[in-house]
């Protein structure tokens, strides 16, 4: 089921693939069951958490890690060169993350290499282990993901955390999603169409405020800056949101208020210290998860 597959987009997991997963991801414990795998990472985009607790993973469970990016990103932006690195990195390692700010470059990775690949972003189109987190995060923090009012708040348009969650949640038949964004960052047309034919109830909206006490978890993201076709844009939605105390104290007993990270000005940093805040919390179970994935698509029990 999850042996040496490829890992695209969420929209390719069932689930009950996802089921699987979690449970794994709830039991895991550091261990050997990798000893003698080697983890590649090809970053060409910034990263924290994706990269780092993808490092952390494979070695917890007794693999090691290779990698590359940073200043040789910017040679390797065109496909032919990336898929020689790619075949490279598939000659060396026994699964391979890449990030890359081209759609479609890990789905290229993966025709090249024989091995996994994960995709760690591509560019504004999907980043399906952060979904995999986030769902995770719910289920733990809320208990369940089934029935519940949900709003992405932020940057709908360009942000690929932003679109694996929605993808993500609609597959567990949530009550109803609130797509809170300025209206040049509505979700994109084909995710509004899988919404759609999913059939899930949503509501698209700028107003935060009105939701704050509809819903049972927040997903809230930072405005995707440097993929604004043009940065004038980029100014005219500038801080267009910002979670506030206030609005906080506006949310039900019980709910959550998730964030992939990095956060940049839409959340006060007094939220932090809400008892509603869990995007540490989520950053947190990014390791279980991503040690549940990696033994699971390289055949570890
Ligand atoms: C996200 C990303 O890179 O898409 N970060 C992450 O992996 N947690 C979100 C972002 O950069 O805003």
């Amino acid at each position: 089921m999850f042996k040496g597959r490829d890992v695209l987009s969420i929209l390719d997991f069932s689930t009950s693939d996802l089921e699987r997963l979690f449970r794994k991801a709830s039991t895991i414990r550091p261990g050997n069951v990798l000893k003698g795998k080697i983890l590649a990472t090809a970053f060409f985009e910034p990263s924290t958490r994706t990269r780092l607790s993808f490092e952390t993973a494979i070695l917890k469970l007794g693999g090691s890690v290779i990698g590359v990016g940073g200043e040789e990103a910017t040679s390797l932006a065109k496909g032919e060169n990336l898929a020689d690195t790619v075949r490279m990195l598939d000659a060396y390692a026994d699964v391979i993350v890449i990030r890359h700010p081209l759609e479609g470059a890990a789905k290229l990775a993966a025709e090249v290499a024989e091995v996994p690949v994960i995709n760690g972003g591509d560019g504004k189109q999907h980043h399906p282990t952060q979904a995999m987190v986030d769902l995770y995060t719910i289920r733990k923090e809320v208990g369940r993901i089934e029935g519940l009012r949900v709003a992405a708040v932020g940057d709908l348009r360009y942000g690929r955390a932003a679109t694996s969650f929605l993808y993500g949640i609609c597959k567990f038949g949530v009550e109803k999603l609130f797509l809170v964004s300025p209206s040049p960052l509505r979700p994109r047309e084909e995710v509004l169409e899988f919404l759609k034919a999913s059939g899930v109830e949503y509501e698209l909206t700028s107003d935060l405020e009105k939701v704050m006490g509809e819903v049972e978890v927040l997903y809230i993201t930072r405005i995707q800056k440097e993929r604004f076709p043009d940065p004038s844009e980029f100014e005219k939605v500038r801080g267009s949101y910002r979670l506030t105390p206030e609005l906080v104290e506006k949310m039900k007993e019980g709910a959550i208020i998730l964030h992939p990270l990095p956060k940049v000005e839409e959340i006060d940093l007094r939220v932090d210290e809400s008892r509603h805040a869990r995007y540490f919390q989520q950053a947190t179970y990014a390791v279980p998860v991503r040690m549940a994935l990696l033994s699971l698509l390289l055949g570890g029990r």
